[in-house]
This record gives C-alpha cells, structure tokens and sequence, in this order.
C-alpha cells in the first residue's frame, strides 16, 4: 500500500439492526496529512461513516487504516491508530475527573504511570485546559466538555482524528480555539460537520453525502463554492462566501 495513504474504503456499506441503510457502497481514500471534511444533510450517514472507521460497527466492503484491515483481529491496533471523537462529549466522558478520562486511552494500552501523566498533560496543553485536570466533567462547560472529549483521544497519540461535529453548540471562542489547533495540527483528520465556513477554513478537501452515498469529493474551495451542488442537498454556501458574494 503507497505510504502516503492513511485510510482505504472500498465499497463500503452498512445497514443498522433495524434495516436502514446509513453508509450505500462508498469508496474512497485519505493521504497522510490530509484534512477531510464530511457534509450533508442530517441522516446523511455521516456519523455513520466514522463509527465504521474504528469498527464499533462491522461494515460490508473493506476498510484499511494504515497497513491493517478494520476487523475484530485488529481492533487494537485500530484503536490506537484513529481517535473517534463523538459529537456529545457525554458519550467520551465517564471517569470522576477529567485526568482519568485523558489517561484512560493510555492506560488501556499499557504505558507506565510516569508516561501517563506527561501524556495526560501535553493533551490537555494541547485543547488548552491546563488545570482541568482534577476537575469533574459534569462541573464543566459543555464547550470545556468538547475540549477535554479531544483530550481522551490526544493523550494516546493516534496519527488520524475522526472528529463528529466538533464546534456543534461552541461558543465563538471555543469554536475558534477548534479550528486553530485543526489548522495548526500536521495529524491527518477526517471531520463530519453542518459548519462550513469550519470547513472552509481547516479542510483542503470535502466529501458530500447524502442517502448514505457520496454525490461529491474535491476540493474545499471549488465544492464550498458549488452553491448549486450545495443547495441540491440541503446545504448552503458558507457564510463567509455568502457576504463577500
Ligand atoms: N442506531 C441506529 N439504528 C437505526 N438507524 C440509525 C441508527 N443511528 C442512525 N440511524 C439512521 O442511519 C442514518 C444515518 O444516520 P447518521 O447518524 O449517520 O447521519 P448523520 O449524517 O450523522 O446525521 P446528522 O447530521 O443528523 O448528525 C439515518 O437514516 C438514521 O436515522
Ligand atoms: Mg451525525
């Protein structure tokens, strides 16, 4: 497999217990370093999409991170290779402080007790909550919530972040604290989001999805642009286009 590609999907599908097809035969690849972004309408199977990545659910089709298929034999390595990051910052947080939640992905892959703690530091350096350490996350903001959720994933190191809505509720502070450390990150990112002009600003490339299938993948700046394209699926222009334009 060429180095330079992080992630393959080919021909990918999944349907829920229940019967509805989210994610319909999708194919497509990332490159190390890349920053995607997912868009669509609500239900286009976007979240989906990422849950298959680390194998909470099995897919039909074939999906490679790095070197190794996303199966249950791999899990592990899996596991340390992507960090998921789920939209509600209550589904990563379960441990009675916010030091316990970041060291629980180094933990469970066996580092030693003094590693931890640096790596529990430099992660919550890293989303800017030094000192949060000791602190409940229930006595936290929902902002400080989203935060410390990118922290559990930062603390193990994984070299591609899967980010569910990342600024969905933030303030423009803590919305902007996301997109810098996106921006300023040379990991490799893949990002479901209804906050375009987020994209705009940390993504070189989009996927559109729709009916769990992709209707479109190039670059940022031309899809961005397709207003026509955006408004056949339920999107719009980005904010920061729709005043210059
Ligand atoms: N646990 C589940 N059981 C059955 N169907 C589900 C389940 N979770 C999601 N779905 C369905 O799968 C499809 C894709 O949902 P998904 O959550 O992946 O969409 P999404 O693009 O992330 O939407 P949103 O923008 O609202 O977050 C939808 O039709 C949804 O109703
Ligand atoms: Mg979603």
């Amino acid at each position: 497999m060429d180095s330079n590609i992080t992630v393959i999907l080919q021909e990918v599908s999944f349907s829920y217990p229940d019967g509805t097809k989210a994610v319909d035969n999708i194919s497509f690849s990332i490159k190390q370093g890349e920053k995607l972004a997912i868009i669509g309408p609500n239900g286009a199977g976007k979240s989906t999409l990422l849950t298959l990545l680390n194998g909470v659910y099995e897919a039909e089709g074939k999906i490679s991170i790095f070197e190794f298929e996303v199966n249950r034999k791999n899990r592990r390595k899996i596991k340390s290779s992507i960090g998921l990051v789920f939209q509600n910052p209550d589904d990563q947080l379960f441990c009675p402080t916010i030091h316990d939640d970041v060291a629980f992905g180094p933990l469970n892959f066996g580092m030693d007790k003094e590693q931890i703690g640096h790596r529990v530091q430099a992660a919550l350096k890293e989303v800017g909550l030094i000192g949060y350490g000791q602190r409940s996350s229930f006595h936290i903001s929902y902002g400080e919530r989203k935060l410390a959720g990118i922290a559990t994933v930062l603390s193990y190191d994984p070299p591609l972040i899967a980010l569910d809505e990342p600024t969905s509720n933030l303030d423009p502070l803590h919305r902007r604290k996301i997109i810098n450390w996106i921006r300023h990150s040379e990991r490799t990112f893949i990002i479901a989001t209804h906050d375009l002009d987020m994209a705009l600003e940390t993504c070189g490339r989009v996927i559109i999805l729709n009916n769990g299938r992709i209707v479109a993948d190039g670059p940022a700046g031309v899809i961005l642009r397709n207003r026509e394209l955006l408004e056949t699926n339920q999107l719009e222009l980005p904010l920061m286009l729709q005043q210059s334009g």
